[in-house]
Parts: structure tokens; sequence; C-alpha cells
């Protein structure tokens, strides 16, 4: 392939990028030669930090297509008309491991779109589970403390795991997931997508609905056992990431049916009366039978990224970013991460993170936000304080139109352990199960069960029995077999 010649990072033709300039053909290297120099310190600056979860991923550029009109729902000019198209991006990633671990490991996997609309960019920062380990974000870094590295043997430790998981029984649903086969997904092509928190859509009329997002997989549902997932992360740790580029590169590309879940401020608190459950609350569904699924559209992956750093790595998404038209939810999780993305984007790409080529919006924007490391796109010669009639804010905008939400209730810390039911959903999931995938939840939580205390798991124990008696009793039958000394 013809590479054009050679220059330093300001364009200075490079006479010789193979030898250094030495007094003489033995050296010593002279402190003149500014582009060796150059190279060494760009090289020593290449790396960014990892991001503090989801650090191992895989993106690619797609298009999403309405195909069923919504706009009765929401006013976003992204869903105005069916047939019309929206540039989108999409970081799939593992959770716990770094950067370069393996892709099979048995963890939730993100699913995070973006959608480059021609009113701004709208993040679904979502996973390949509709349900999550914890109700509030104020668990999150300790929830992630213990999937990450112990502080002193710098090992992956399941008692750290266990021990959290069994003193907060409202992981249990997502325990259940993550410990079948969907804990193994055969790369990123063959599972679901969840936008999995409760938002909400706003129409012309200024009428707010709550839905949840769902991307179906076209490719079908693919799994790997938990034996298959443990020899690829030896033999092919890259295996998602290979398996989603080829795919791209061939042409065969990869499709989701988005679909939606709907229901007014009424229906979910008639909801909440029959069932007990916080529609707010992360670690619950929506059943379909309750709240069916509607069809919306379909995201289709088709261009692979010309360069994993700047595009896939450098890419900064964040649940805060919805478009005219949608709206937030009274989740205490989503809450929180409106607060985490952005910071964490600040420290790992910078204050300006939001002008590189994949953050940027793809429509205009003006703001007066100005200067700072990196500031590509810095205003030009636009006025940079607000108000002045020209750069007044906009009445289509973000949050107008938005029908004032009532709240109530006294500020306090509110415990909701013991008060709220951890167990039901869990037991439905495990219900739903056909006998051989309840026998690989048994065997897939036995074995990291078996390597803690005996009182860790005793009381893990107890919350399986409380979801279904079947569900305990599996599990002990499968420790018995790894002669662990049950009850
Ligand atoms: C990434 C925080 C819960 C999905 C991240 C990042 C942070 C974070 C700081 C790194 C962002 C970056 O550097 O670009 C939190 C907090 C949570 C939470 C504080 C709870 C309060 C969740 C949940 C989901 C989720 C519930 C899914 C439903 C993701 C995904 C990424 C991510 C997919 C990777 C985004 C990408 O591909 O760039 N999270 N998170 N997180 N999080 Fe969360």
């Amino acid at each position: 392939m013809s590479q054009p010649p050679i220059t330093t990072a300001s364009g200075i033709p490079v006479a010789d990028n193979q030898n250094s300039m030495t007094a003489g053909p033995r050296g010593p290297v002279l402190l003149q030669d500014f582009h060796l120099i150059e190279k060494l310190q760009h090289f020593n600056r290449e790396r960014i930090p990892e991001r503090v979860v989801h650090a191992k991923g895989s993106g690619a550029y797609g298009t999403f297509t309405v195909t069923n009109d919504i706009t009765q729902y929401t006013k976003a000019r992204l869903f105005a008309e069916v047939g019309k198209q929206t540039e989108t991006f999409l970081r799939f990633s593992t959770v716990g491991g770094e950067k370069g671990s393996a892709d099979t490991e048995r963890d939730p996997r993100g699913f995070a779109v973006r959608f480059y609309t021609e009113e701004g960019n709208w993040d679904l920062v979502g996973n390949n589970t509709p349900v999550f380990f914890i109700k509030d974000g104020i668990k999150f870094p300790d929830f992630i403390h213990t999937q990450k590295r112990d502080p002193q043997t710098n090992l992956k430790s399941p008692t750290a795991m266990f021990d959290f998981w069994s003193r907060t029984p409202e992981s249990l649903h997502q325990v259940t997931t993550l410990f079948s086969s969907r804990g193994t997904p055969d790369g990123y092509r063959h599972m679901h997508g969840f936008g999995s928190h409760t938002y909400s859509l706003i129409n012309a009329a200024g009428e707010r609905v709550y839905v949840k997002w769902h991307f179906l997989t076209q490719q079908g549902i693919r799994n790997l056992s938990a034996a298959e997932a443990t020899r690829i992360a030896g033999s092919d740790p890259d295996y998602a990431q290979r398996d989603l580029f080829n795919a791209i590169a061939k042409g065969d590309f990869p499709r989701w049916d988005v679909k939606l879940q709907v229901a007014t401020e009424a229906d979910l608190a008639a909801w909440e009366a029959r069932t007990g459950w916080n529609p707010f609350d992360l670690t619950k569904v929506w059943p379909h039978k309750d709240f069916p699924l509607i069809p919306v559209g379909v995201l289709e992956l088709n261009r692979n990224p010309l360069n994993y750093h700047a595009e896939v790595e450098q890419a900064a998404l964040s649940p805060a970013n919805v478009v005219p038209g949608m709206g937030y939810s009274p989740d205490k999780m989503l809450q929180s991460r409106l607060f985490a993305y952005h910071d964490a984007q600040l420290y790992r790409v910078g204050t300006n993170h939001q002008h590189l080529p994949v953050n940027a919006p793809r429509c205009p924007f003006h703001n007066q936000q100005r200067d700072g490391a990196m500031a590509i796109a810095n205003g030009g010669a636009a006025v940079n304080y607000d108000p002045v009639q020209a750069a007044g804010s906009n009445p289509q905008g973000m949050g107008h139109g938005e029908p004032a939400l009532p709240q109530s209730g006294a500020a306090g810390r509110y415990d909701a352990r013991g008060k709220e039911d951890d167990y039901t959903q869990a037991g439905d999931l495990f219900r739903l199960m056909p006998k051989d995938e309840q026998q690989n939840l048994f065997d897939n939580l036995a074995g990291p069960l078996s390597q803690v205390s005996a009182e860790i798991i005793e009381r893990q124990l107890g919350h399986f029995d409380l979801a279904d008696r079947a569900y305990g009793a599996g599990v002990r039958a499968a420790l018995k077999a790894r002669g662990v000394n049950v009850g």
C-alpha cells in the first residue's frame, strides 16, 4: 500500500524515520533530533485512562430506520415519519474486565447506542439485560469494587462478589440472569439490548408517557456454554471484536428490531397498586403481558470505524443526552447516572470531549462554553454570553413543552431492604427457564460459590430458596456434587 511521505506532527517533511541523528556513526544522539524526541514523547502519551467500567469494547456505526409511527408519544424529530433514517454509533462492551480482558467473560454486556439526530445526540446507554444488580446509585462504586480486583491480592474475588450479592437481595434478579447462559453471549450480534431504565416521551401536545426501550436481535439469541466461553477466553480473547468487525467488513450487517413498552402515569400507578412493584425500580421488568412491545424501527450496523482509538476508545456516551420529546424518570439509578458519565468523560477524555468527531453532534451546536484544553470547536466569533437576543435559549428545546412532574415526600434516606419484593421476578425468570438451562444456572453458580465461606453460601442459598425452592435445591445439589458441605 502506498503511503504519503512522513512528516512531523507540524507537517514538516521528515528526512529519515529509521536513523537517529548522531555525532558520528556510533553516536551519541543529538538533542537537536527533534523528530526523534517528538516521536518518543508522543508515544509516552498514547494511552488515556480506560473506562472505570465497561473498559473492553467494540464499536460500529449504523442506521436507524423508523418503521412504525410513534408520533402520538413523542415529538422527537428522529421519529417524525416512517422511513426516516438517523445515523447511529453503537459501542458494545463487557463490564468488569480491563481493556485487555477476554470478550467471553461472564458479565453483562454494554449496549450503548448514539443517535446523531437533527436535534442533537440521543444516547441510550444500556445493557443486554433489562434489569440491574442494584436500585440505588449510591451502591454502584461498592458493587463495582466487588467485580474488580481485590486491593491486596490483585485477583478477582468470588468472596467479595457473593458477600455483596448475598447482603444485597435486590441483586437476585440480575444474578439469575448473569449466571444463566445469557451471561456468556456468543459475541455481540446474537444478544438483545435494553435501555433498562424507565425513560419518558413527550408528544407535541405536551403529554408524557413512560417507556422502556428494547432492541431485539434479528440474528437470534446465541450463547456460549461456560466451558466454551472459558476455552475461547484463552484461544481468542478478542472473539466478539473479531466477530463484529468481520461481519460488518463482509457486508453481513447485524440488525435489531427496536421496540417500546409504553405506560401512562395512571397505568403505572394501577400496576404498582396491583403488584406492589415500584415501576421505576431498575431491578424489575415490566412484564410484556402487562405492557406489550410496540414496534418502532430497525437498527442496522453497517460501517466499521477507521480508527479504534479515535472513534471507539474516545467515544463518550451519556444517558443524560436525550433530545426534545424525551425525558428522564424518577428512577434513582438513572438519576445517579445522569451525573456520572459526563463527569467520567471530563476526566477520561478531557474538557472538550464533545468536540471530537465521534462525539460531536451532526447538527449545528451553539453554546457559551469556551476554551479549555483541545478546544476544536470554540464558537468562532459568536457571542460567549447569555442572555442576548441572538443566542437566547430555544423555546422548542430540551425540557420545554415537558409537563411539570408533581413531586412529594419528605427528604430522607429511605431503606427499601425487607420492604420490597426482591424475589418474585427472580423466581419467575427461573421458572421460565427450560430444565437444561436451570441446570446450567445451578452449575454456573456452584463454581464460584464453592470458593467462598460457608456463611456467605448459606446467606446466598437463602435468597435462592425465597425465589423458588427448586432454585435453592438445585444450587445445593450442584455444590454437593463439587464436594461442598451444605445443609
Ligand atoms: C459506562 C457509571 C449503571 C451501562 C460507565 C462509565 C461510568 C458509569 C462512569 C464510564 C463512562 C465513560 O468513561 O465513558 C455508572 C453508574 C451507574 C451505572 C454510576 C449506576 C448508578 C449502569 C447501568 C447500565 C450501564 C444500569 C445499563 C443499563 C453502561 C455502559 C457503559 C457504561 C453500556 C459503557 C458506555 C460506552 O460504551 O462507552 N458507567 N453506570 N451503567 N455504563 Fe454505567
